[in-house]
């Protein structure tokens, strides 16, 4: 399959799912309001690979990314608000502790870029096609 439909409407706020696409994990994230207001709140100067949050969500409340460690490819934990998420409450990688933010930037540890944010589109108020 070349794109994923996800629905949106079962995920909590705080809480993530884990869908398909491609062969990959992507993480797709109902960020609540202090999640988006601490990603907004950091600056780019802080970041080791800068991007603005804004520019890597459609919608505010929710983040969508490629689950895959950018160091050497291993999963990150922080899908349920009961995992570890990371000093910086988003992901953390625990094969070589690499930290994720609430927009899935790298923060600390070994992981030289961002999680990737795959190609996606909203095809209603709760629903997206990844592809
Ligand atoms: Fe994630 Fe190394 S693969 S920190």
């Amino acid at each position: 399959l070349s794109s994923t439909e996800v629905d949106l409407a079962p995920i909590a706020a705080g809480q993530a799912v884990t869908v398909m696409w491609r062969g990959k994990p992507v993480f797709v994230r109902n960020r609540t309001a202090e999640e988006v207001q601490a990603a907004r709140a950091t600056p780019l100067s802080e970041l080791k690979d800068p991007a603005p949050d804004q520019g890597r969500v459609q919608r505010d409340q929710w983040l969508v990314v490629v689950g895959v460690c950018t160091h050497l490819g291993c999963v990150p934990l922080g899908q349920k608000s009961s995992d570890p998420r990371g000093d910086y409450n988003g992901w953390f990688c625990p094969c070589h502790g690499s930290h994720y933010d609430t927009s899935g930037r790298i923060r600390k540890g070994p992981a030289p870029t961002n999680l990737a944010v795959p190609e996606y589109s909203f095809t209603s108020p709760t629903q997206i096609r990844i592809g």
